[in-house]
């Protein structure tokens, strides 16, 4: 009689958008195939490998790491940003060395001057966390944070705050709207993160995962060498 418990599924949890598709091509070289999810026309929200005992679903990005911290979801894939900003409890086990940007604090070059001299000024950001950390914390400067949700780059060119903290990638946002980087907080990946609990109740098929895309990982770092 066979011994072996049954498999549960694993669930992951990926950041819909610009990582979505690059995760799936990683998971794909590593074996996890989940062909129910290259249809561009399905509504459907979850997607199952039944022969793996996987399941995959996507999740707007700053919900990634909720669900994984609640156990809805075993693994996640999100960026550093997001993962800094909810400040969820989870295991971050894995940079999988794409979607590299930085965090920066932007603004026109004459706001230099008000950074320097730790002027009370405005900070206009999506990622309100991220900003006071940086302000309060490593800068010790007092700011007010004001919450935005998408084009960043506006507020200082219509006088809603003098600098904005947002990700910088190419660095042709800036650009078009006459902005730059004035300091930079941190450098941004996608990220692997574990549900706590799944790390010790499924470790030996997590970690299977973790070392396979670790070594393509560094299979992929040494072919752009
Ligand atoms: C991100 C970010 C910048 C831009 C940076 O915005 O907030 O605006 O990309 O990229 P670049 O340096 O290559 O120009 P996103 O396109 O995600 O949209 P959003 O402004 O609505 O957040």
């Amino acid at each position: 009689m066979e011994n072996k418990k049954e498999e549960r599924y694993l669930t992951f949890a990926l950041g819909k958008g610009r990582l979505a598709k690059t995760t799936l091509e990683m998971f794909e070289k590593i074996g996890i195939t989940c062909e129910e999810m290259k249809d561009k026309d399905s509504r459907k929200l979850i997607f199952v490998n039944e022969e793996l005992k996987l399941r995959f679903f996507l999740a707007k990005g700053p919900d990634v790491p909720t669900y994984v911290e609640y156990g809805a979801a075993d693994i996640g894939i999100v960026g550093k940003d997001t993962i800094l900003e909810e400040g969820r409890k989870l295991y971050e086990v894995l940079d999988l060395g794409f979607g590299k940007c930085k965090m920066c604090v932007c603004g026109p070059e004459s706001a230099k001057d008000l950074l320097q001299h730790h002027e009370l000024i405005r900070v206009a950001t999506k990622y309100p966390n991220i900003a006071k950390d940086y302000f309060y914390n490593k800068k010790h400067q007092t700011v007010e944070i004001v919450k935005l949700n998408g084009s960043i780059e506006l507020a200082p060119i219509v006088g809603l705050s003098e600098v904005i903290v947002d990700i910088v990638e190419t660095g042709t946002t800036l650009r078009e709207n006459g902005l730059t980087v004035l300091e930079e907080v941190c450098p941004l990946s996608a990220r692997m993160v574990v549900n706590q609990v799944s790390m010790k109740m499924e470790n030996e098929r997590i970690t299977k995962i973790i070392n396979d895309l670790k070594k393509l990982v560094s299979v992929q770092k040494s072919q752009t060498v």
